[in-house]
């Protein structure tokens, strides 16, 4: 693995989606068949074991999970898989969240064939960022720009002129055909592209004043997990590994 340089390629590349459907999230598979490695982008604690195992059984070695960033909402299954795959764990260096590698913005991650370009989203979190990948015309929102939404605004550091100018200045200046791949969805949709969010997301396709008004009255309840997700992904979830022994899940 080695940061700031890419290779271009469309070659050897494999790419999965995988759900939780506890806390709605998506975690990615991006990985390299030709050099037989891989990155997770958002893994979920409960989820480990399955991820594990579709690691194995594609024959790839996880050498990457990134988190978009620090999430209230479910633990984050980084620091058990660090601890069954020797990877390393990142996350941006504005999340004040512990791993292995602290990204910029505009920082450059390579694994392979595979380039992920890191773009700095705040207003959900400070430490939000997107992940785009131009090979694969895709792009990794996280909480910042959902399906026909956007992350909520009303824990941790969430400012909504803040997503609004994140999401204008970095996500919607992408290639309208660009893919979005976001984080979480409640309603069973699974991808859209920046130029369907900037003509149908009903909220971001308002002005400024009017979206932090939407934003500001939302009145959505107390995060379930948010009192153990967030002590747990300050260490990457390292103080929350199971006992439970995942040798006889290795195919
Ligand atoms: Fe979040």
């Amino acid at each position: 693995m080695a940061l700031k340089t890419c290779v271009n390629s469309k070659n050897h590349f494999i790419f999965r989606q995988l759900f939780d459907s506890l806390s709605c999230t998506y975690t990615y598979l991006l990985g390299d068949l030709n050099k037989k490695e891989c990155i997770l982008i958002d893994p979920v604690l409960e989820q480990v074991k399955r991820d594990f195992s579709l690691v194995n059984e594609l024959g790839l070695k996880l050498c990457l999970a990134l988190n978009t960033h620090m999430h209230a909402d479910h633990i984050t299954g980084t620091g058990y898989l660090k601890k069954l795959t020797g990877c390393k764990s990142a996350i941006s260096k504005a999340s004040g969240a512990q791993a292995d590698i602290y990204l910029e913005d505009e920082e450059q991650i390579s694994l392979g064939n595979i380039c992920l370009k890191v773009l700095s989203t705040p207003g959900h979190t400070n430490g939000c960022v997107s992940y785009y990948c131009k090979d694969q015309h895709i792009v990794f929102t996280g909480d910042a720009l959902l399906i026909r939404g956007c992350g909520r605004t009303d824990f941790q550091e969430g400012d909504p002129a803040i997503l609004y100018k994140s999401i204008y200045s970095r996500l919607f200046t992408l290639p309208p055909e660009t893919v979005v791949y976001p984080a979480h969805d409640y309603r069973g949709m699974m991808s859209s592209t920046i130029s369907e969010e900037m003509k149908y997301n009903p909220r971001l396709t308002k002005s400024l004043e009017k979206f932090v008004d939407i934003m500001n009255n939302l009145n959505l309840g107390y995060p379930k997990q948010i009192d153990k997700a967030l002590p747990a992904n300050r260490s990457c979830g390292l103080h929350y590994i199971p006992k439970e022994n995942l040798q006889n899940t290795v195919l």
